[in-house]
C-alpha cells in the first residue's frame, strides 16, 4: 500500500472511530489527530517488534488490540508480532492431567510437554491468524485485508543443563533469519513468531517469547520492542515510570528491593533490546482498552518506555516548535502562573527562547532570555511538563541561558515569578524590589500581578 493509501486508511479509521463514539465532540476528536499526526510521519516505515503474552490472548481487549496493531501496519509501519503461550500450555498439561516443570521461572520441557507446547503454540497462532483474516468486523479496521506470514525464522539450541537442571527441550535463540523477516515485511505483511524454534538438527525447542522477541528486535535493528503483558508498566515505590534510561533499569534491577518477576523479565528483554541497538522499548498493558495506541501516538503514553539514553536536547527554538511551546505554557497560563503570551508574540520572539526537546520528538521545557539593555536580561517562561519535572531539565535550560547571557555580556539577571521563587533562589538567585528593575522594565512592571523579582548577577 503506498504512503498516500496508508494516509487514506488512517483518515477512514479515524473516521469511524468517531463514528463509533458518539461521546467523542468534533474539537476533541481534531485536537486528537492534530496531536497524533506527527507520530505518524515519525513512525511510518520503521520497523516495531510487538510481544503479545498468552494471558493478553486471553483477555477481552485482545480483539481491540489485534484491530490497533492491524491499524499501525496499516499505517506503513513494519509489524513483527511475537506471541507468548504459557497459559495455553498450561491448560493443555491440565488437560492432560500433567503437572507443570518450573525451575527458576523457566519450564523444563520433556517430550510430553514439547508434544503439548506445539499444540498449544499451534493453536494460538491460528487463532491470531483467524482473528486478523476476519477483516476485523465491528472495528474501525473493518474490511482491511491483512496478511500474516511466518516460518522458520528462529534457530533454537537447548537450553542444556544449568545447575544441574536438564532443561531438555527449553531452548534459546541461536540464530535469527532476519533477510527472512525483512523481505516479508517488504511485501506489507504482518510477520506473526511462535515461541517455538528449530535446531539444524531438525528439533523443535520451545522458547520464551520475550527472548524470541527480543533478539528479533536487535536482529532487525528494530525502531521499538514493544512488550504487552499483565504489567501496566514499571511501578517503583508505587509510581508508574514514564521513562527509564538503561542505567535507571540496571539500577533497579540491582536494586536489592524485590522487584516482581514479571518487571524482571520485560525489564531484561528492554534492557538487552536497547543495548543491542533497539532505539526505545515500551511496557504496555493490554488490561486498558487503546494502551498501545495511546503509547505510541500521544505524549503522556501509557506505560513506561525505556530508551538508551534518556537525555533530551537542549536547543534553540524554531517557528516549528511554536505549537510545542503554546500546548507547554498554556495550561500555565490559564492557572496564572506565566504571564499570556499569543501566538503573534511567540512569532516575533521565537529567536528568544530555548526548549528542551525529547528523544521521542516533542518539547518537554522551555524558556527565554530578553535582553532589557547592554548588560541586563531578563528570565520568563521557564517551564518544564508536568510528567518531566523534577529531573532536572529546567536546570539545564537555566544553565544554557546563563552561558547565552554571557555570551551576551549580560551581567545582570533578573525573573519576576509568582510561584518558583524557591526554586530560582536554590540557583543563586536573591530577592530584589521593582525599584532595582531597569527603567523601562520598572514602568511596565504590574503590581497587580505581585510577582517576585528575583536577580543574579552573572
Ligand atoms: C519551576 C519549574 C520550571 C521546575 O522545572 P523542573 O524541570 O522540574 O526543574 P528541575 O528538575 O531542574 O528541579 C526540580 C527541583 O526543583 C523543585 N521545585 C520545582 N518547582 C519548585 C518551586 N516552585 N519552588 C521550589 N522548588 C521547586 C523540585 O521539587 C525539585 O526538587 P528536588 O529535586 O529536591 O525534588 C517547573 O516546576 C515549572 O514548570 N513550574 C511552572 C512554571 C513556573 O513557575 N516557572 C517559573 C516562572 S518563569
Amino acid at each position: 500500500m503506498n504512503g498516500l493509501n496508508q494516509t487514506f486508511v488512517f483518515y477512514l479509521n479515524l473516521l469511524a472511530t468517531v463514528a463509533y463514539n458518539p461521546m467523542m465532540d468534533i474539537p476533541t476528536y481534531v485536537s486528537l489527530f492534530r496531536q497524533s499526526s506527527p507520530y505518524i510521519h515519525a513512525h511510518r516505515g520503521k520497523t516495531f517488534v510487538i510481544t503479545l503474552s498468552g494471558e493478553a490472548l486471553l483477555d477481552d481487549h485482545c480483539a481491540s488490540l489485534l484491530a490497533d496493531i492491524a491499524l499501525l501496519q496499516s499505517l506503513g509501519i513494519h509489524v513483527v508480532l511475537v506471541h507468548g503461550a504459557r497459559p495455553q500450555l498450561d491448560q493443555c498439561l491440565l488437560d492432560a492431567d500433567l503437572d507443570a516443570d518450573f525451575a527458576d521461572d523457566r519450564r523444563v520441557t520433556d517430550a510430553v510437554t514439547m508434544a503439548l507446547a506445539k499444540q498449544a503454540v499451534g493453536a494460538t497462532r491460528l487463532n491470531i491468524e483467524a482473528r486478523l483474516s476476519m477483516g476485523l468486523p465491528n472495528s474501525p479496521m473493518h474490511g482491511a485485508k491483512i496478511r500474516v506470514v511466518g516460518g522458520n525464522f528462529i534457530v533454537a539450541k537447548p537450553l542444556g543443563v544449568l545447575n544441574g537442571i536438564d532443561y531438555l527441550y527449553s531452548g534459546e535463540v541461536r540464530r535469527v533469519d532476519s533477510c527472512g523477516i525483512q523481505a516479508q515485511l517488504q511485501l506489507g505483511g504482518i510477520v506473526l513468531i511462535s515461541p517455538i524454534g528449530f535446531s539444524p538438527t531438525g528439533e523443535a525447542f520451545n522458547l520464551s517469547y520475550l527472548d524470541v522477541a527480543t533478539e528479533v528486535a536487535v536482529a532487525l535493528t528494530a525502531e521499538k520492542l514493544i512488550c504487552i503483558s499483565t504489567a501496566r508498566g514499571i511501578f517503583i515505590e508505587g509510581t508508574l515510570q514514564r521513562s527509564l534510561s538503561l542505567p535507571a533499569v540496571s539500577e533497579y534491577l540491582s536494586s536489592p528491593n524485590h522487584v516482581p518477576d514479571l518487571e524482571q523479565a520485560l525489564l531484561t528483554a528492554a534492557f538487552r533490546g536497547c543495548h543491542g541497538g533497539v532505539a526505545r522499548a515500551h511496557l504496555i498493558g493490554y488490561g486498558e482498552d487503546g494502551a498501545l495506541l495511546s503509547e505510541l501516538f500521544s505524549r503522556q503514553g501509557s506505560g513506561t518506555l525505556v530508551i538508551q539514553d534518556y537525555s533530551e536536547t537542549i536547543r534553540a527554538a524554531t517557528i516549528d516548535d511554536i505549537g510545542g511551546i503554546l500546548e507547554l505554557i498554556q495550561p500555565l497560563e490559564n492557572q496564572g502562573t506565566l504571564v499570556k503570551r499569543s501566538r503573534e508574540r511567540l512569532e516575533t520572539e521565537i529567536s528568544q527562547f530555548l526548549v528542551a526537546f525529547h528523544p521521542e520528538g516533542f518539547i518537554i521545557g522551555c524558556a527565554a532570555l530578553y535582553p532589557l539593555d547592554a548588560s541586563t536580561g531578563e528570565l520568563a517562561c521557564v517551564a518544564t511538563r508536568t510528567e518531566f519535572q523534577a529531573r532536572g531539565t529546567a536546570s539545564r535550560l537555566l544553565l544554557a541561558l546563563e552561558d547565552q547571557a554571557r555570551a551576551m555580556s549580560i551581567r545582570n539577571l533578573f525573573v519576576l515569578t509568582t510561584q518558583a521563587a524557591h526554586w530560582f533562589q536554590e540557583k543563586g538567585f536573591l530577592e530584589t524590589t521593582p525599584d532595582d528593575l531597569p527603567n523601562d522594565k520598572k514602568s511596565l512592571y504590574n503590581y497587580q500581578r505581585n510577582s517576585r523579582i528575583l536577580f543574579k548577577a552573572l
